[in-house]
């Protein structure tokens, strides 16, 4: 892409990886990512903050070659985390004279994952500046977002937020900014999702802190950059800290089509009652678009057959991933169906300790639902619809 200038002697420095489909051979990424570098230059020193992804560090060094950088004093490393750090040994190794600042918690985090030599790193505290000569960078710990060492750049003059992967979205695209602000909202919460989340009440600590700053541009480090800051930062208030939206996230398996029946009555019995339900057939469903509605689901509801004595492994994935990810979801059941017996409630509802739920009175049908199942399923949609029309009330 070569250097995209954003203000003047401030450079966008990164590589767009359009190709990549997963992210830490988990996430899936369907609009690819960026690892967004940024080359800042003052009047006394010039500084890189973060770098890119080790298997992009040609993309870096052409960038920093075409614009002709010599030397550089300092590289700023927001996370230690390899997508942004991994090309630090080869910057340091090619500009030898540059100090390498991070949070005193990062610092034995390069050297553990780097083998970056200590002598080459200078720990800075929370709110320390570094000079440029005309431009000043303050540093800002921000903890858990989503590791125990980052922290967000601030350049005071220009009102630049670097705030690492906070605020990040995983897209790859040639604008340097947010144009489509619908694309960008959907990747932006899927990021959210999948890596900002379990980290909730951190999150809303960092909110908080960052209403003491003037912020005319957020330069994160994956995705385009927000020129209109008010808009990721709204969105982040609202999944963080409004009430959950009256909808059911129902993620089902179903081998022989028993549980799928019931899911099927289900998802009508809650729509017929103003519940709004997002399904999710765990044989094939993107996890990020799952833990995306995760963000604001109020009730969660897991359906599966009995498989050896306890739940279709796909379910068990999918409360694992729910339990981990700590969305702000009220209410949760199970339903499914069985063939002569199983421990997947007792199973299930023990794999969700992290969630603050109320867990409302499965349903398992015995073979094929019949009747009773189906009045059962019209009992609970009955319940979970009550339950919601209560906290939206309260
Ligand atoms: C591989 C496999 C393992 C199963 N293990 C159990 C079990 O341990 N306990 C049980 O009650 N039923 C078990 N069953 C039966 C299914 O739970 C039952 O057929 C159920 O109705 C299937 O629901 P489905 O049509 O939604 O897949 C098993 C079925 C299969 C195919
Ligand atoms: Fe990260
Ligand atoms: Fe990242």
């Amino acid at each position: 892409m070569g250097p995209r200038e954003i203000r003047r002697g401030i450079h966008w420095v990164g590589a767009v990886d359009w190709d990549r489909r997963l992210f830490d051979e988990l996430i899936p990424l369907p609009d690819g990512t960026s690892y967004n570098a940024y080359l800042v230059r003052g009047s006394e020193k010039t500084v890189l903050i973060d770098t890119v992804d080790p298997t992009m560090t040609d993309l870096l060094v052409a960038n920093l070659d075409s614009l002709g950088i010599k030397a550089l004093d300092y590289v700023v490393a927001n996370h230690a985390e390899q997508d942004h750090s991994g090309t630090l040994p080869d910057i340091l190794a090619k500009y030898p004279m540059a100090k390498l600042l991070c949070t005193p918690k990062c610092q034995p985090m390069l050297v553990d994952l780097l083998a970056v030599s200590p002598d080459r790193i200078a720990a800075v505290e929370d709110h320390a500046t570094v000079s440029l000569g005309d431009r000043t960078l303050e540093f800002i710990h921000a903890p858990w977002v989503h590791w125990p060492e980052t922290m967000l750049t601030y350049l005071q003059e220009e009102k630049i937020l670097f705030p690492g992967d906070f605020f990040g979205s995983h897209l790859a695209t040639s604008d340097l900014y947010v144009t489509d602000e619908g694309a960008v909202y959907e990747a932006a919460k899927r990021y959210y999702a999948e890596i900002m989340m379990p980290f909730r009440t951190n999150i809303e600590k960092h909110l908080e802190r960052l209403k003491d700053y003037l912020i005319e541009l957020i330069a994160p480090s994956h995705g385009p950059l927000y020129s209109r800051p008010g808009f990721i930062l709204d969105a982040y208030h609202s999944w963080v800290l409004d009430p959950p939206e009256n909808t059911v996230v129902l993620a089902y398996i179903s081998m022989h089509g028993s549980t799928r029946r019931m899911v099927r009555h289900f998802a009508q019995a809650l729509v017929a009652r103003g519940v709004s339900v997002k399904q999710f057939d765990l044989s094939s469903a993107d996890i990020g678009k799952l833990a995306a509605a995760l963000v604001d689901a109020a009730t969660l509801v897991l359906a599966t057959p009995a498989v050896l004595a306890g739940a279709h492994p796909k379910a068990i994935y999918a409360a694992f991933l729910a339990n981990a990810l700590r969305p702000k979801t009220r209410f949760a059941t199970i339903i499914g169906s069985y063939g002569w017996g199983s421990r997947l409630k007792e199973q299930i509802i023990g794999m969700l300790p992290n969630l603050k739920v109320e867990l409302l009175e499965p349903v398992l049908a015995k073979g094929l639902p019949g009747e009773a199942d189906f009045q059962a399923l019209d009992n609970l949609a009955a319940a979970i619809a009550a339950r919601h029309e209560e906290f939206k009330a309260a």
